[in-house]
């Protein structure tokens, strides 16, 4: 059974509009896969919900989460200070599987840049050759964390930074080598047009999904998505059998 531990706030910064990044200092060392989640866990009555936000870095006993304050709970999160402290689960879910060799192109859309982080810091401590390209509404965070790890392309919906347009249109245009696995975080639009391209080009491609939870960590069957393996549909629970899947197996 995975635990639920106090972790206190060393940070809580403002990052972009509506984003924000959170350190937590925890009183053990996190052992956490790139790509996996936390529950966040409110004490806020009404939402007895836990909250999944992706682990954007975990690095012996410091975690941190970048989000975007959108509802009730995030926004109790945003709210909250240095000293103040908050309930999080183990890290959750099955994670990216990083290829032994090659390039990784690590896909992230909005709030799915953040997973991919944690997950180009493993690659490049791996060896692995790391692009990064993400797709941005408008204001850009984490870009100078990215460029310090890699290669960075940049879309924005508005044109403000990068090209103009969505990251699967620049991907075209970009030189893309072909020994390259491709993981990705972001919305569904985003993931389906990335596998296809993806498909057109022959490359491997894991995405992570996001689905609203309800227990998140397997029991409610809240979360399910679909799969297509070989021909038989399956069900799977983002939380507990995901949030990472063989991205030419999910049903949009
Ligand atoms: C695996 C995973 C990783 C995620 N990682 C991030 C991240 O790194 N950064 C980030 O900003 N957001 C992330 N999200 C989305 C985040 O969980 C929701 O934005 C958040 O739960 C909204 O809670 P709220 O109370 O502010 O909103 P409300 O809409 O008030 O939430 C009401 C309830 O719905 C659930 N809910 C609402 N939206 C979602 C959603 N998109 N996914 C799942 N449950 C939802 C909440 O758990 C809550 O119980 C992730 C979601 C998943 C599934
Ligand atoms: S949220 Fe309950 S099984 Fe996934």
């Amino acid at each position: 059974m995975k635990k639920i531990s106090v972790a206190g706030i060393k940070e809580n910064m403002l990052i972009a509009p509506d984003i924000y990044r959170m350190e937590l200092e925890l009183s053990e060392d996190i052992n956490a896969l790139p790509g996996q989640f936390v529950n966040v866990y409110l004490d806020d009555g009404a939402h007895l919900l836990p909250r999944p936000i992706s682990i954007c870095r975990a690095e012996d006993n410091r975690l941190t989460l970048v989000y975007r304050a959108v509802g009730v709970g995030t926004k109790i999160m945003a709210g909250l200070t240095e000293g103040d402290t908050l309930r999080v689960s183990d890290p959750l879910g099955n994670g990216f599987t990083l290829p032994e060799s090659g390039t990784v192109l690590l896909v992230g859309g909005g709030v799915g840049v953040p997973p991919m982080l944690g997950t180009a810091i493993a690659a490049k401590a791996k060896g692995l050759n790391v692009i990064a390209a993400h797709g941005y509404r408008s204001e850009l965070f984490l870009k100078e964390e990215f460029e310090r790890v890699g290669q960075l392309l940049i879309a924005t919906d508005d044109g403000s930074a990068g090209y103009h347009g969505t990251v699967v249109e620049l991907l075209r245009s970009s030189d893309i080598p072909a020994d390259t696995t491709v993981l990705s975080c972001g919305p569904k639009p985003m993931l389906k047009a990335l596998v296809q391209y993806c498909e057109e080009k022959g490359l491997p491609v894991q995405v992570s999904l996001e689905e609203r939870m309800g227990c998140g960590f397997g029991a409610c069957v809240g979360c399910v998505c679909k799969l297509n393996q070989n021909g038989n549909i399956v069900q799977k629970r983002v939380c507990k059998d995901g949030p990472v899947f063989n991205g030419s197996e999910v049903i949009f």
